[in-house]
């Protein structure tokens, strides 16, 4: 077999992509899979059911995470290991993560149609939870496996209604049996839509990110006195709303004011009661804030939290912060992003080396393996929205750079 000239299915990418974005399918044309829903339990039952269909051994690990080993000619050697995760945000898109889940599971396709063996092993893996909007923080399949998060910690996190971690596993039938821990693993490659503008900018389809951003996470609560709005005097109000309102505005000036590549951004808020007529007496508000250097962000966020303090202050509404997530910038395996770029020029394509801006799971593998990612471009630079697209032929194309980074890996000694 001309290994050169092997492709991936383009049509078979399309039609599983497309299946996958029934499940959890909203009005607006994207999908809304939350980790642990009833929907992320639908689609992984359908990966399951299509890893069934290949010679993989299939494990599902105590944190819901699912693997598909596809043997080599040499099973003492470490597995080249690619996915992504299949949950989604909150009306979000059709491409984010599932992307990278099917455009390894069609490698593997491919390669078995193709009666293709390789010398090492090769794991697909779904990593869950990713995106850590219902349950925060992101990215914690892979943290644990990694071994930089604590599984239990991760069980007793709650989403919004107070359902906690694990008993939302056990309600999907996903908590596995087999302990939750990271193996030898050769390389990691995870593909993935870019999610921002920079290669639709620059006229590129493949993307070899040179690393990801560093990612903070901050969860405030505060508290105020409620009161009746009608009767109650303007001063003296302790109005936690309106203490957030003033601390959410200095949060989206801060870039402006560090300076750099930083971003923050407020995306999430709670207010309680919620009552047109009620003086709010409880908010709850996260922060994100990213850069490619550390020392920036944390500088940028002793600064916020100064601002945060004082406000608190002046309108006597008590404040607690919960770091929730840290993350370093990843610097990716610079071979390994190479032999992606060096694919990609092979198969024809234009490439672009660049940084990722968006979280994956690549950045807590980068700690324990060679990793790199594959990007494509996304569509107006739109992502974690419904109108989130990718052209059908740059999905192939990053597919097939994925199949022969993927190949060359695993035949390697
Ligand atoms: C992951 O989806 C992120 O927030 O970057
Ligand atoms: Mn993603
Ligand atoms: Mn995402």
């Amino acid at each position: 077999m001309d290994l050169e000239g092997l492709r991936i299915n383009g049509e078979r990418l399309r039609n599983s992509l497309e299946e996958m974005a029934k499940i959890g399918a909203t009005p607006g044309g994207g999908v809304h899979r939350l980790a642990l829903s009833d929907e992320d339990k639908t689609a992984r039952d359908l990966f399951v059911k299509w890893l069934e269909d290949l010679a993989v051994e299939i494990t599902i690990d105590e944190m819901g995470n699912i693997f598909g080993n596809r043997p080599g000619k040499n099973n003492s050697l470490s597995p080249v290991m690619s996915g992504s995760h299949i949950d989604s945000q909150p009306k979000g898109g059709r491409f984010d993560g599932i992307l990278g889940v099917m455009g390894a599971l069609e490698a593997l396709r491919s390669l078995d149609e193709n009666n293709i063996e390789t010398e090492r092993p090769i794991t697909i893996v779904d990593w869950t939870n990713e995106e850590g909007s219902r349950f925060a923080p992101a990215m914690v399949g892979s943290g644990v496996w990694t071994g930089v998060l604590d599984r239990d910690w991760v069980y007793d996190r709650t989403d919004i209604n107070g359902k906690r971690f694990e008993d939302e596993l056990i309600r999907i039938s996903y908590q596995g049996s087999t302990p939750v821990r990271k193996w030898p693993t050769h390389v990691y490659y995870e593909y993935h839509i870019e999610q921002g503008p920079i290669l639709e900018n620059e006229k590129r389809i493949i993307g070899g990110p040179k690393g990801i951003l560093c990612l903070h996470w901050y969860d405030i609560f505060l508290e105020g006195e409620a009161n009746q709005v009608g009767p109650t005097p303007m001063e003296g109000r302790h109005d936690a709303l309106c203490a957030a309102a003033e601390m959410i505005l200095k949060v989206n000036e801060l870039p402006q004011r560090m300076g750099g590549d930083l971003v923050a951004t407020v995306g999430e808020i709670q207010n309680y009661p919620n009552s047109r007529n009620i003086i709010p007496d409880k908010v709850h508000f996260t922060v994100d804030i990213r850069s490619w250097d550390d020392d920036h962000v944390m500088a940028a966020w002793e600064s916020v939290r100064e601002d945060f303090e004082n406000i608190a202050r002046q309108r006597g509404c008590p404040i607690r912060i919960e770091e929730t997530l840290r993350v370093d910038h990843a610097v990716f395996d610079e071979k390994l992003v190479n032999r992606v770029l060096t694919s990609g020029k092979k198969l024809g394509y234009l490439t672009l080396h660049m940084i990722s801006g968006a979280g994956h799971d690549a950045s807590y593998m980068n700690r324990i393996c060679p990793t790199a990612m594959i990007f494509v471009p996304s569509i107006g630079g739109r992502s974690h929205v419904e109108v989130e697209d990718t052209r059908w032929e740059d999905c192939e194309a990053g597919a097939n750079v994925l199949l022969h980074a993927i190949l060359q890996s695993a035949n390697e000694r």
